[in-house]
Formats: C-alpha cells, structure tokens, sequence
C-alpha cells in the first residue's frame, strides 16, 4: 500500500534544502508527497524559531493535527527543524500525539526512528544531538532528485536549486537563537560540493544557490580539502563547472566579507548581480548591542567597493527595528542607511525575544507599538526606493531564464533576480534563456516584450 507524506516548511532556503532532503529519504522508505495535510499518514513539521511568531506558527499547526490524530491513530507526526531542536524535550512531554522530534543535525534519521515505531520497537523517537563533529553524510546518501520523479510530481524540469555548503553558525549575534538550534560551523568538504552541483548540472539544472548560514567564513573552522580553500575559493572552482548558467549565494555576514569575494563579482561571469548583506542596524550603537562586529562606514566601504567592481549588482538587507536599547536617533540612522545605499529589497523584521539570547536579558526593552510604527515607516520608505529602482531597468534589456509559460504569458529571473513577465508562445522550455526589452516596472516585477 502506498504511504502518504506531507511536509510543511517554516523559514529559510537552509530549511527548504533540509525538506527536499527529508522527502528524499522517505521516498526511499515507500512515501509519496501529497499536498493535502488530511490525506498524509504522516505529517513532517520543519520549524524555524527566529522569531517568536514563527515557533507559534508550529504550535497552531500542531493543534489543527490533534484531531486528525485522534480519528486516524496511525498517523505519524513528525517534528523537525529549529523548533525540534529548541524545545525537543519539551515537546515530546507536552504534545502527546507527536511521534518523533528530531534536531537540525539528525533529519536523517527520520527513517530508522519511524520504522522502529512501525515494527513496535518503540513508541516515540526523540533525535536531538547537535554536535560540532558531525559530519555532513557525503551527498550520494540523499543524491539530489530532480525531476519529473514520483517524489516531485511536477513534469517540468527543475533548472534551479539549492545547495548546503555549510551548517551552523559561530557568530553569535546577541539577537539570534540560530547558534543554539544550528550549533556550530561546519563546513562540507570542497570535493563533495563539487560532485554534488556536477550531477545537478548533467540533470539540467542550470542555476545553483551555495547556502549556509555565514558562507563567507566557509572552510575557517574545518578542513575541507587537501590545500586550505576558502569561500571565494570555492565560488571560483564551482563557478568553472562545465554547463553551470548561474551561481548565486546566501546568506553573508558583512564582517567577514573579504576583498577577494567582492573580487568575484568582477572576475566570474556566472556568478549573478545580486548579493544579500544584511546590515542590521544603521547605527553603530546598535550594531555594537547586536555583537555584530562591523560599523555602518565599514559596511557603506563595503557597498562601494563591491559597486566599484560590479557597477550593476542589486543589493539586498536585513533590518531589525526595534532592538533592546534602540533610540529614536539610532532609527533615523538606519533610515539614513536605507537613503545611503538605497538596496533593491530587503527583509525586516520588529525584533522579537528569542530563548537563550543576550538580548533576550538586556532590560531596555521597545514598546511593541514602538516597533510597528518604525516598521511600517522602514517599509513604506523601502517600497518607494525598491520601486525606484525597479523603474531603472525601463528601457533597457535584460537576460532572463524562463521558469513557466503558461496561457501565453512567460515568467523568469533576470540576473539581479527581478521576476520578469514576457508574452510568450509554449515553444519556450524552462531553463531557455531570453533577451527582454523591459517596458513596464511594477514594485514585485518587471514587464516587458522578447527581443529578436
Ligand atoms: N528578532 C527579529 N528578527 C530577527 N532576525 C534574527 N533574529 C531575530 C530576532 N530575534 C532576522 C535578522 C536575520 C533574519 C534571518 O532574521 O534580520 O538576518
Ligand atoms: Fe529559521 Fe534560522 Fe532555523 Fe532557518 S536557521 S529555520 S531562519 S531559525
């Protein structure tokens, strides 16, 4: 009989490569994706705990399961993710109808926990080591499926994925609870990365994203290779692979950003004109409470430099507003920032207490009204720049790769990673590459017509 799975993703593209990897494994053990929760036999919750409305996110869901638990005693629930890794004893105690709580290291173990409650082994499983020798399992364990597959039912091909070069992070940011749910650096040997983005390339993936949650400080605390290799090192032997369209990578911490990285920009053809820096804060108060290690001049010599080299890069942010401590003063700085660089997007976020956290103890602590009128203010001010700025490509013409047409109407990335629709006819294949005359800038796209 065939067994149905259903998993739901919380959080970043870390968390999305982790899912793809969780359905790989259960597909080896007889499970088929649905995409309706209340047709699985088993549901897989991959939490994030970044802020604290995402863990709620998780708790809510877990009450919607109750019932269907009770009508269906045979269902499995299965916790993973940054939540699981968090609160994993916690949960086994207080949610009685989850069956197998697993930390961020331990999702491949899915499997063996599952099948042991299956042959009545045992009735729950609980996974939570997290420690800084663990191995990354080498990638023919969980090979990169792309399909048309029975596990991705789509029939296109997939042209763009995702690859995990790094796990953990040894920053600590007084702020973030990532540390404690990813543990420490840990970097994937070169060799491995290599082979595994060569298979994805020889199935037709033509874009490639190198994920981790601080790429720049790659192969710093482990060996990786025979000769020391380090982020741009590995960027430029990736970027060499035969057949690879585009490169792109994230997530970065300006501190470690060296020259030889923003050098790449300049020097690799495939590696695309877009690059997401989180800065934070626009004040140096700020950034210092965050234990972010950089000030706002380092951070704008950084922008300069990295616009010196690629005149055309599109930069992205992160912003907490709203941090313990933050002054109406250090708000303006970041809105000054914000007018500085004027980034193409960005993220932001009212901060929010996280467990374990500095900041979580520092007693000057924003007004929540405080922080959504800074938000809103943030936000407003962004759409109009990030508009802006998508009103500078009018007139020009852009490279896109084609992701779907459908009712004649084709969508796809140009470099900087702008969504661009185009009329199209279905001779066009996802993964085709086409010149676009843009003619019309929207705030979440570009329009505009195929040139000959
Ligand atoms: N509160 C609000 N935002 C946070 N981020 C990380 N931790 C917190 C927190 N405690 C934001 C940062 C980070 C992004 C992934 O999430 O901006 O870059
Ligand atoms: Fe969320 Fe961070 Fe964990 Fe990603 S690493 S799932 S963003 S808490």
């Amino acid at each position: 009989m065939t067994k149905h799975c259903f998993i739901k993703t919380y959080g970043c593209q870390m968390n999305d490569r982790d899912s793809e990897i969780i359905e790989q494994l259960l597909a080896q053990i007889g499970y088929i994706t649905v995409a309706d929760m209340n047709d699985a036999d088993l549901v897989v919750l991959n939490t994030c705990s970044i802020r604290a409305k995402a863990e709620q996110k998780v708790y809510s869901l877990l009450g919607q399961l109750r019932p269907n638990k009770e009508r269906n005693p045979k269902m499995r629930i299965v916790v993973a993710g940054c939540v699981a890794q968090q609160e994993g004893n916690k949960l086994i105690r207080k949610m009685p109808h989850v069956d197998i709580v697993v930390g961020t290291q331990q999702v491949y173990r899915i499997p063996e926990l599952l099948e042991a409650i299956e042959r009545g082994e045992s009735k729950r499983g609980l996974a939570l080591d997290l420690s800084s020798d663990f191995e990354i399992p080498p990638y023919q364990q969980f090979a990169p499926v792309v399909s048309p597959t029975p596990v991705n039912k789509s029939t296109e091909p997939q042209i763009k994925k995702f690859v995990t070069i790094m796990q953990g992070c040894n920053n600590y940011c007084s702020y973030c609870v990532v540390p404690a749910t990813r543990g420490r650096e840990i970097s994937r040997p070169v060799r491995d990365i290599l082979e595994e983005v060569q298979l994805l390339i020889s199935k037709g993936v033509k874009e490639v994203t190198l994920l981790g949650q601080n790429v720049n400080s790659y192969g710093k605390t482990n060996q990786v290779a025979e000769e020391p290799v380090d982020f741009a090192g590995l960027l430029r032997q990736v970027a060499a692979l035969e057949g690879l369209k585009r490169l792109r990578f994230t997530t970065s911490n300006p501190k470690d950003l060296s020259e030889e990285l923003m050098r790449c920009f300049a020097e690799l053809d495939v590696l695309c004109p877009h690059f997401h820096l989180p800065v934070q804060s626009g004040s140096n108060r700020v950034l210092k409470l965050m234990n972010r290690k950089y000030t706002v001049e380092s951070y704008l010599e950084k922008v300069d430099t990295l616009r010196s080299y690629r005149p055309d890069i599109a930069l992205a942010t992160d912003i907490i507003v709203g941090h313990p401590g933050e002054t109406d003063e250090d708000f303006e700085e970041t809105m000054e920032l914000l007018e500085k660089v004027r980034f193409h997007g960005s993220f932001s976020f009212k901060y929010s207490d996280r467990p374990g956290t500095r900041s979580s103890e520092f007693s000057d602590k924003i007004d929540e009204k405080v922080k959504s009128t800074r938000l809103a203010r943030f936000q407003k001010r962004q759409d109009e720049i990030g508009l802006e700025r998508n009103q500078e490509f009018v007139g020009t013409v852009v490279e896109v790769m084609v992701e779907k047409v459908e009712n004649g109407d084709g969508r796809g990335r140009n470099p900087t990673n702008h969504l661009v629709h185009f009329p199209a006819n279905d001779t066009l294949r996802p993964g085709d590459f086409v010149s676009v005359a843009v003619e019309h800038a929207g705030k979440h796209s570009l329009r505009g017509i195929i040139k000959k």
